[in-house]
């Protein structure tokens, strides 16, 4: 097992990619700390990962709130002794935060980069001591493939987890911390189904991917658990996409 007394801090942990992380890091031995505003819904996926076994728990977190961060670490370090893997998935990503700038009430666009990019520098800060102090840890932060087009709000907050990867894999490399981020093409979590029309699924794994399939959560996992194990100890500042070759050449 490769993360067997590790434990790993996982915003959004709830449901979708974030509950599939949760899943897959606890099998291979990490304890899970689940963070998340929807705590019914963090508390039904903690039953899920005791229930095979995995030691985990489930913190109220909502991520654009600097104090509801710090007090969530603090919790997952007196219950959980430490975090050395910080999975920075928590996002806002429907079709109504991709609309124009013009097109969106300002609350919403402050909601979007509040989650999507201060979320991010919160939970890294809070939990930098904690990592340096374990000898070092890993961050994976959840870009998108919208990142390289970054024609819309949703699309600039998600480049903004790219520079944010650079930046944060220079101040946090010489504590020992690796920093990487994935930019997942359109993938199958229940969300993005439900969110986007057949005809527009079809034409993007057709037209747009090299692969002519959609990607699952599993594509994402596997990029996951690589980033954050030993295999990839000399690889930071980086992120990979995980899109079936959209978009080629960028
Ligand atoms: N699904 C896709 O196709 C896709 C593609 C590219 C990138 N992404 C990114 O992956 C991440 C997860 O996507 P998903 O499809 O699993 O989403 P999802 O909507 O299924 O799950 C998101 C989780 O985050 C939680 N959350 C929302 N706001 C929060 C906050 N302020 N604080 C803490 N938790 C909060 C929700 O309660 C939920 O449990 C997002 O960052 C998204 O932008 C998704």
């Amino acid at each position: 097992m490769r993360f067997s007394g590790k434990v790993a801090f996982i915003t959004g942990g709830a449901m979708g990619f974030g509950r599939a992380f949760a899943k897959a890091l606890g099998k291979e031995g990490a304890s899970i700390c689940v963070a998340d505003i929807d705590i019914p819904t963090a508390e039904q996926t903690v039953k899920d990962l005791t229930a095979s076994g995995i030691k985990a728990i489930a913190v109220n977190c909502d991520v654009g709130s600097n104090d509801a961060v710090q007090a969530a670490v603090r919790r997952a370090i007196a219950e959980l002794g430490g975090i050395d893997i910080l999975i920075n998935n928590a996002g806002k990503h429907l079709t109504r935060f991709s609309r124009p700038f013009i097109e969106q009430p300002v609350e919403q666009l402050r909601l979007l980069f509040e989650v999507n990019m201060m979320g991010l520098i919160y939970c890294t800060l809070a939990c930098r001591e904690t990592m340096k102090a374990r000898g070092g840890g890993s961050i994976v932060n959840i870009s998108s493939i919208s990142s390289y087009f970054s024609l819309n709000p949703y699309g600039v907050s998600k480049l903004a987890v790219r520079g944010l990867t650079s930046a944060f894999a220079g101040e946090l490399g010489p504590d020992g911390t690796r920093v990487n981020a994935i930019a997942p093409g359109l993938m199958a979590t229940e969300a993005a189904m439900e969110d986007q029309p057949k005809e527009k699924i079809d034409r993007f794994v057709n037209e747009l991917q090299h692969i002519k399939r959609l990607g699952t959560m599993d594509d994402v996992v596997s990029t996951l658990l690589f980033l954050c194990s030993k295999e990839a100890s000399f690889i930071t500042g980086e992120t990979i996409r995980v899109s079936g070759g959209y978009p080629y050449g960028i």
